[in-house]
């Protein structure tokens, strides 16, 4: 996606080799109208692959799946990283291990807005070595859903994350593939 490349190349910041800074328009600060178009662009993808249900993970997973959601009049789901008292019910969970930051979270969801025998589009920001897709995947399934297709806003393809969800055979939509990126500058695998 043109637009998305263009506001990494002048908006986004090669931290090192492995972490791209992008807060100016996804992480931190949102810039609602490439989210939108960002939305669009996955709802093109997907619209035929007959989607019953978004499921993003909080927090910089909400605005591209809100727009992916509005764009194909379909119910979106916030996977959550911690419970809350208010949280109460038939809950399923996953521990999922982020990599980059180093932590670990327990993924959780209410049973009841994941209806099973649902075709689900996963939507996240970024992917990196996979892990929290694949938690994703793994309540979707306790679920008795299944994951029909992933969404990604911005995919580091040096990282193993794409290769690992293709083997399971599910149809992986990345907007931007960034090969490399450094103090030089950031190149993208078109
Ligand atoms: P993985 O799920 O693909 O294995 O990724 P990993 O564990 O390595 O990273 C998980 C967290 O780190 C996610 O944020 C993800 O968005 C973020 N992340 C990974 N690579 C980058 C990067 O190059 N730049 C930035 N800005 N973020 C990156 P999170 O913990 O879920 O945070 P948030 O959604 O609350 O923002």
């Amino acid at each position: 996606m043109k637009e998305l490349k263009e506001a990494i190349l002048t908006r986004g910041k090669a931290i090192n080799q492995d972490v791209l800074l992008v807060d100016s328009f996804l992480n931190h600060q949102v810039d609602p109208v490439l989210m939108c178009h960002v939305g669009e662009a996955f709802a093109d993808f997907f619209r035929d692959k007959a989607i019953d249900r978004i499921v993003t993970i909080e927090s910089s997973g909400i605005a591209p799946a809100t727009f992916t959601a509005y764009a194909l009049g379909l119910p979106l789901v916030i996977l959550k990283k911690q419970t809350s008292r208010i949280m109460k019910g038939d809950l399923i969970q996953t521990a999922v291990r982020s990599f980059t930051k180093g932590t670990e979270y327990q993924l959780t969801v209410k049973r009841e807005f994941l209806p099973g025998n649902e075709r689900v589009l996963f939507i996240d920001d970024f992917l990196a070595s996979g892990e929290a897709a694949f938690g994703a995947i793994r309540l979707v399934e306790e679920a008795g859903a299944k994951v029909a297709g992933i969404g990604i806003v911005i995919e580091k393809s040096f990282q193993s994350g794409r290769e690992r969800l293709e083997a399971l055979g599910i149809p992986v939509c990345s907007l931007a593939r960034v090969r490399a990126m450094g103090p030089d500058g950031i190149e993208f695998v078109d």
